[in-house]
């Protein structure tokens, strides 16, 4: 956590700080601007040119993408494993069961199957994710 801290600088700190105190219900609202007051990332202030990544498409590109791009299926099952658990609701079902499909096919090796678990839920939750969890930080 200290470490991605520091990438964003203080205003990450100042965000993140924010998050910490405000129950995860209420996370939707930070990025509307409801409850957060004054803040460099509040507001949906990342993934802009100029602005720092989103938490979600910073760890996206850092586990998921950079162990496609060197090939690691090894990485990528782990990576997408990860991703699985990371529904910002329960009752996204898909969610889970596209990244734990994926996570199957990278840890047999087939890099092609795994790529269909990135489509499906890019297509079925991305949208839907920016519009409302934007800002919220990736658990460890
Ligand atoms: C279970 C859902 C899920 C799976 C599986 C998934 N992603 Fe993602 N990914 C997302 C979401 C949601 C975002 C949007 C995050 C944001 O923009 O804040 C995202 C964003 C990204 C980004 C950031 C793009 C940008 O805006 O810079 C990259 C890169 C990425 N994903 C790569 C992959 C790859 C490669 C795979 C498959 C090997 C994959 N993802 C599988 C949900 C998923």
């Amino acid at each position: 956590m200290l470490v991605s801290l520091t990438k964003f600088g203080v205003a990450g700190a100042l965000a993140a700080g924010l998050w910490f105190g405000v129950p995860a219900a209420a996370e939707a609202n930070v990025v509307d601007g409801g409850v957060a007051p004054a803040a460099p990332a509040q507001g949906g202030e990342c993934g802009k040119p100029g602005q720092p990544p989103c938490p979600l498409q910073d760890w996206m590109r850092k586990n998921v993408a950079s162990a496609l791009a060197s090939n690691d299926a090894a990485a990528l099952s782990v990576a997408l494993e990860k991703a699985a658990k990371l529904t910002p609701d329960p009752a996204w079902a898909s969610w889970s069961s596209a990244a734990n499909a994926g996570a199957a096919a990278a840890k047999k090796g087939d890099i092609a199957g795994a790529r269909g678990a990135c489509k499906t839920c890019h297509e079925t939750w991305r949208a839907t994710y920016r519009e409302q969890f934007r800002m919220r930080p990736v658990p460890r």
